[in-house]
């Protein structure tokens, strides 16, 4: 089959679009023929060698994949070659721990396509319980955007983060993949939402976006290098700030966003492309009473939850560009140069 695939890590030149051997599944497993597979930042990340340094080489990246059976392997049963199917964006990978939930907190949970090949080719394997039926009516490459930022969103969003109707939520980078998903869950669940986003651009897309889906978009766009986004969040929240922060910056912004949580307000984060290393005020903490929450990534209930949301239209995927499997660099560079607005995804 033609993959995608690294050698070695690196910048985006590292991608080679080359024939591998066809994976075959296993006992308990399904093959899945790729109609599309989503890029996440993450898998930046990985190619870089930011996360994981003990990749076996060759290696196919991907976590996001929509598609359908191509072949079912000895002991699974309820699935017929041509379902359409999406394998699970994370799941444990040893066996061992199957029984563990939530799935995320279980030892060996990790993103598809870290130390298993993932999607960025024309077939997977996956392991049957860890794929689901894709219910959703939608084109592959709506799909394949979605299950790893509403598994997240649904985890920071609404367990994490307790939002319910009503809630005053900040949810930091909203055209991003996970950010906006993020802003779509809450105001699924009824929330008040309030975003940031880096440029005009972005906020009018953000606002032209709630005009076609009304309901969908946020209720406050932030420019956060127009104003400081936290003076914003204290006007608009009248001096009190927010009930909930959900974050996936990280360090730039760390300060700022304790300055805009309201007193007993949940703090969650889950990124960090504005740097690792932030400085938490312990006085402000408790005097604050702040929660302060990691989240990482999510359950497959969870990820089940956000998928019927996305089927019954609730949420929609935002889809800015789709590139053919061997263009796998050049989607990498777009992302990179931070002018995405939702997801990118890969067609084989
Ligand atoms: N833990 C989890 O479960 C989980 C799940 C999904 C994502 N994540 C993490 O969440 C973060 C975002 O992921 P994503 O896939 O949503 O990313 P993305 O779609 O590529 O969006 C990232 C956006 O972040 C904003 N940003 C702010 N400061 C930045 C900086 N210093 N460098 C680059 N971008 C910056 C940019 O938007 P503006 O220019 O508008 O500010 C950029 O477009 C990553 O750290 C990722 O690993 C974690």
């Amino acid at each position: 089959m033609k993959a995608t695939v690294i050698h070695q890590f690196g910048p985006p030149e590292v991608f080679r679009y080359e024939d591998v051997k066809q994976p075959v599944p296993g006992t308990g497993e399904l093959l899945i023929k790729v109609a599309a597979c989503g890029i996440n930042r993450y898998d930046l990340y990985l190619r870089m060698g930011a996360v994981f340094t003990d990749i076996v080489f060759p290696h196919v990246l991907g976590a996001d994949v929509a598609g359908s059976v191509a072949a079912v392997g000895p002991g699974v049963s309820g699935w017929r070659e041509g379902d359409r199917a999406i394998v699970a964006p994370g799941y444990p990978v040893d066996p061992g721990d199957a029984n563990v939930r939530p799935e995320n907190r279980a030892p060996s949970f990790e993103v598809t396509g870290t130390h298993t090949w993932g999607g960025n080719a024309e077939y997977i394997r996956a392991p049957a319980r860890y794929v689901l039926r894709d219910e959703t009516g939608l084109p592959a490459e709506q799909v394949a955007a979605m299950p790893l930022v509403l598994m997240t969103a649904m985890h920071a969003v609404e367990t994490l983060g307790e939002v319910r109707g009503g809630t005053r939520i900040l949810i930091q980078g909203g055209a991003s993949g996970s950010g906006n998903a993020c802003v779509q869950v809450a105001k699924a669940l009824g929330a008040k939402v309030a975003t940031t986003v880096g440029s005009s651009a972005k906020a009018e897309w953000l606002v032209r976006e709630s005009i076609l889906a009304p309901g969908v978009g946020a209720d406050l766009v932030i420019n956060y290098n127009e104003r400081n986004f936290a003076d914003e969040i204290l006007d608009w929240t009248d001096g009190v700030g927010v009930d909930v922060v959900i974050d996936n910056v990280g360090a730039s912004v760390f300060e700022d966003n304790l300055k805009s949580l309201r007193v007993g307000g949940i703090f969650v984060n889950f990124g960090l492309v504005g740097g690792m290393k932030a400085t938490l005020n312990i006085r402000e903490l408790f005097f604050r009473q702040h929660q302060l929450r990691g989240s990482f990534m999510g359950s497959i209930d969870e990820l089940k939850r956000g998928l019927k949301l996305l089927t019954d239209g609730k949420v929609k995927a935002v889809v800015d560009r789709t590139y053919p499997l061997k263009d796998a660099a050049d989607a990498h560079r777009y992302i990179d140069s931070r002018a995405v607005r939702g997801k990118v995804v890969l067609i084989p």
